[in-house]
């Protein structure tokens, strides 16, 4: 009787912990909620450690991924799997074995807010397999170094490091890499950086091969607009917040932590900031970039007088190798032919993506914009057991049926 007594209080506490109220229209809620209440408790872990002085909250929960979720490098019938070092930085390449003898290449940036997850993780690691295996295509995913250890433009410069050996004739000839067939791609902040990536190499008139397509996958793109439509839409769905993207931003660009209530309110990006020209401003104008039906009836949140100085004091808030939205139109003009930008409605960084497509499309390039209605962010790598979710998987075999028929 006791017994069962505790295991019911036990099963409301779970429950309570687990439950969330969802926006309707989200794919499989008990799915994300369950994935919420994970990634919740790991962060809650990572709080007290830290709070403790054990460690650093990332460093946890870097550890348990790497206990739990990184596996080594195992090949299989169809694909030769191997850890290399790719511009120095270390690297996991998914080889298909046979098929042409010329192939198609992808350089791949995995996500987690520049300080979290591997490319060795077993969902990216199944990502990159399937995108070997279906594409007949040589996969290269990148472990750039992580925040708070290493920060911007850290990340960047490891990305840049290996997208030009990926693209120098020595990895060409090894691998059998196609030059008139090669992509650039990431996820979320790997999706930042892919972008960064294409941006700097569009200006390199030394190069004698260059991406075919950018593939960014729900993309991190600005951070000096917290209120978005897509930031206020989605400010309370899992398992991207509100807060923690701010706290992600702060941590890349090595600014203290203390500013996240500050840019949460947009106060760094108010009118009487000094150090931010008013051009900027327009390439995030999400009130002219964005259709209504993406607006509906949120308001932009512009603030006469804000925290001067914010800007000033952190310089990478406006540098486009840090937040590539900010690029002038003749840049973007000059990033590879093809985009592909898949976006989620229930998520924060909607806005990002949307407003860079429209950006890029006005510069000429010919973008593919893949919008999920029911999909959250992440949904892409949760496309295997046992996070297995249906728009994770649809996502993830349209952005490969992509990458077929435009790479
Ligand atoms: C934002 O700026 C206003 C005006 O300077 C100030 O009153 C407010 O305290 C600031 N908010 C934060 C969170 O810093």
């Amino acid at each position: 009787m006791k017994l069962r007594w505790i295991g019911s209080v036990l099963l409301s506490a779970v429950a309570y912990y687990v439950y969330l109220p969802l926006p309707s229209g989200v794919s499989e809620p008990w799915k994300l909620m369950l994935l919420d209440a994970l990634f919740r408790s790991c962060m809650h872990v990572g709080d007290v450690a830290h709070a403790l002085g054990v460690c650093h909250r990332v460093s946890l929960i870097n550890q348990v991924v790497s206990w739990v979720e990184v596996i080594g490098p195992r090949s299989c019938p169809a694909v030769d799997v191997s850890d290399i070092l790719l511009g120095g930085v270390p690297t996991r390449v998914f080889r298909p074995i046979g098929g042409q003898k010329l192939k198609r290449g992808v350089v791949y940036f995995h996500g987690g807010g520049w300080a979290l997850a591997s490319g060795r993780m077993r969902s990216y690691d199944l990502l990159s397999r399937k995108m070997a295996e279906d594409l007949d295509a040589v996969i290269m995913s990148v472990d750039y170094r992580l925040a708070p250890e290493v920060v911007f433009p850290g990340q960047y410069e490891d990305a840049m490091a290996a997208s030009r050996a990926f693209l120098s004739a020595g990895v060409r000839e090894r691998y059998g890499l196609d030059p008139q067939r090669l992509c650039v791609s990431g996820d979320s902040a790997g999706g930042n950086l892919a972008a960064a990536v294409a941006q700097e190499l569009a200006l390199d008139s030394s190069l004698e091969v260059r991406f075919k397509a950018q593939a960014l996958v729900y993309p991190v793109l600005q951070a000096l607009d917290f209120h978005t439509a897509s930031y206020q839409q989605n400010h309370d769905v899992p398992i991207l917040y509100r807060p923690v993207m701010a706290r992600f931003w702060l941590q890349y660009l090595g600014a203290d932590p203390a500013l996240e209530p500050l840019l949460l309110a947009n106060n760094h990006s108010s009118l009487d900031q000094a150090g931010l020209p008013a051009a900027h401003r327009s390439k995030l104008d999400w009130t002219a970039l964005l259709p209504a039906g993406r607006r509906k009836h949120y308001r932009p949140v512009v603030r006469a007088t804000g925290s001067p100085g914010v800007v000033d004091a952190v310089p990478a808030l406006t540098d486009v190798r840090a937040a590539p939205l900010l690029a002038e139109r003749g840049v973007l003009a000059r990033t590879p032919r093809r985009a592909y930008v898949m976006t989620c409605e229930f998520d924060v960084l909607r806005d990002d993506g949307l407003m860079y497509a429209r950006r890029l499309r006005d510069a000429g390039v010919e973008v593919t914009g893949d919008h999920y209605e029911d999909g959250f962010h992440g949904c892409m790598v949760f496309a295997y057991p046992p996070v297995s979710s249906s728009v994770g998987r649809r996502s993830m075999d349209n952005y490969i049926r992509w990458l077929d028929q435009n790479l």
